[in-house]
């Protein structure tokens, strides 16, 4: 109890000095904030997602441990990095930034906080149907996570 109460203190101190933190990141680190955040995302939801579908053989253990790091991967909120000035590729980082973002993402920024929002109630769904221990409830709900996923990058991924 005590550590958790420690915990919130620094998340609600974390929270407090975000709008400072995230005006200062540099474009190239913010890029590769929310790439690292997207493809551990995808890390959990791939056997998840593999599962829903039938893909490979349904394993509850699995299934509930990577949709709970999912929503605790989510909930870092890989769109506040996409920060003024990192929309396009970083040259000279010490590590090259590319980016698929497309520029609609800052054209049309409450559309993409709509697709934000959607995803964040479709995880908070699977993490829920996790819970809950209904295999039928979980696989439903991770296809819609999946569908969140894909209408974002549908309109906010530069197309390959
Ligand atoms: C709100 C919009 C949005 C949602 C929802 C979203 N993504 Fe993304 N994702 C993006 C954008 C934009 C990029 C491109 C970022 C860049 O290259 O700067 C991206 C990039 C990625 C990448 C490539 C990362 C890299 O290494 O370049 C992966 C993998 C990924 N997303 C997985 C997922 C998964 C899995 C989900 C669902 C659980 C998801 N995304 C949900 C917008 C979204």
């Amino acid at each position: 109890m005590k550590n958790f109460v420690k915990f919130g203190t620094a998340l609600a101190l974390a929270a407090g000095m975000s709008t400072i933190a995230y005006a200062q990141i540099k474009p190239e680190d913010a890029i590769r904030a929310r790439q690292s955040i997207m493809r551990v995302n995808a890390i959990n939801f791939g056997p998840v997602s593999a599962m829903a579908q039938e893909k490979i053989p349904f394993n509850k253990d699995i299934f509930v441990a990577n949709a709970l790091r999912l929503e605790s991967v989510w909930a870092m909120n890989p769109t506040r990095f996409f920060v003024p000035g990192s929309d396009k590729p970083v040259a000279g980082a010490r590590i090259a930034a590319f980016t698929d973002a497309n520029g609609e993402i800052w054209s049309q920024p409450e559309k993409f906080k709509a697709a934000y929002d959607k995803e964040t109630q479709e995880i908070g769904k699977l993490a829920a149907a996790a819970r809950s221990g209904d295999e039928k409830a979980m696989k439903a709900a991770a296809g819609d996570v999946g569908k969140a996923c894909k209408a974002c990058h549908d309109d906010f991924q530069v197309k390959k």
